[in-house]
């Protein structure tokens, strides 16, 4: 838990920026992370896996890298296990550890790059399956009074890609260990298409979760870049909510919208879909671009500093304004 001074995060974060800290220092245990609180390090960032941060410029304060490990089944009835584990966990070992408990509802989230503690503040989502979907509740230390606070899912108040620790809360809690509510029965959620058809593909009619997750993995890693080979942050960009007086208007500007209905008359629009219309699709600027396969995750192709990371992005939001009079909003933590 030494502070390191004048750090490169360069190796920290997926989207592969160099820049620097001025002080770093990574944490184990709530002793350790309090002892590193020091009201004199300003400004204070905690970071996980670094999947879903953008640094737009040096940090002028503290980064604390939360290393905080262990899972455990912590309570088990007839219907369903309590899963506990620490923030600093890597999120797919930890959802492929949970198949080998037997324990299930996080198949669909296979192989999402980042950490335990990081999941319910951006309330990951994929494939028809949201974390708020088996939550049950998480551990945070208040950093200005040093308290450990228990978080119920209403709470968290989950919204798409978004929680209270999006808005509200936003820096003011650190999250020191998630518990989840996984089902023993197996019944997978096989409601995204391209589910079903790799499933139908194998030959595969009563998929086991542990089927999902492999289906999962197959449909991730031939749509969506490694950020290990090709550094990127997921999703760079929420998939807008528009209502129908929007939605209208964007149908008379475009003869055929792919959208999917929400309650309450609301739209969502692929924002990989606007900005393959708007020829951004795989374009690239220097050593950033968009990836080829989905237009969505922008990709570092060696190099690219964080301001022209932030740059190109802001180069896309115009051009998707500029067509559709929909302004996207980045799904990533921009820092800076
Ligand atoms: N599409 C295009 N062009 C593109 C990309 C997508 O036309 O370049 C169209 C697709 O054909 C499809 C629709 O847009 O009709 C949706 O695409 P996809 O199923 O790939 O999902 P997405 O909406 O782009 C969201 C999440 C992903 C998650 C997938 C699968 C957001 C911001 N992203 O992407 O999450 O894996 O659904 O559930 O909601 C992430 O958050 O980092 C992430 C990768």
């Amino acid at each position: 838990m030494q502070i390191q001074h004048n750090t490169s995060l360069l190796g920290l974060n997926t989207m592969a920026v160099d820049v620097r800290s001025a002080a770093f220092a990574s944490f184990q245990s709530v002793h350790e992370l309090k002892a590193l609180l020091k009201p004199y390090y300003q400004p204070l960032f905690i970071l996980g896996g670094g999947s879903n941060v953008l640094f737009t410029r040096d940090f002028p304060g503290l980064v604390l890298r939360n290393e905080m490990m262990g899972r455990e089944v912590i309570q088990e009835t007839d219907d369903y296990f309590l899963v506990q584990a620490g923030a600093g966990e890597p999120w797919h070992p930890f959802v492929l550890w949970s198949l080998e408990q037997n324990a299930y509802g996080l198949e669909n989230l296979s192989l999402i790059p980042g950490s335990v503690g990081a999941a319910p503040i951006q309330n990951i989502g994929a494939y028809g399956v949201e974390l708020k979907d088996v939550f049950h509740e998480l551990q945070a230390l208040h950093i200005a009074s040093q308290e450990i606070r228990t978080f119920s899912k209403e709470e968290c108040a989950f919204g798409y890609r978004d929680s209270v620790f999006k808005n509200a809360l936003k820096g003011a809690y650190v999250i020191l260990g998630v518990t989840f509510r996984l089902q023993k029965s197996q019944s997978p959620n096989t409601s995204y298409g391209m589910i079903q058809k790799t499933l139908a593909a194998w030959g595969i009619n009563e998929p086991s979760p542990e089927d999902v997750s492999r289906a999962v993995i197959h449909i991730r890693s031939s749509k969506l870049p490694d950020p290990a080979e090709l550094p990127n942050t997921g999703s760079f960009f929420k998939n807008p909510v528009i209502d129908e007086e929007e939605f209208k208007r964007l149908k008379c500007r475009t003869s055929e919208i792919v959208f999917y209905e929400m309650p309450n008359n609301q739209f969502k629009i692929p924002a990989g879909w606007l900005i393959e219309q708007t020829g951004w699709k795989g374009k690239r600027d220097g050593a950033v671009g968009t990836y080829e396969k989905q237009a969505l995750v922008l990709v570092n192709h060696g190099g690219a500093t964080g301001p022209e990371v932030w740059a190109f992005a802001q180069q896309v939001q115009q051009a998707v304004e500029e067509r559709f009079g929909i302004r996207l909003e980045p799904e990533v933590n921009i820092v800076g």
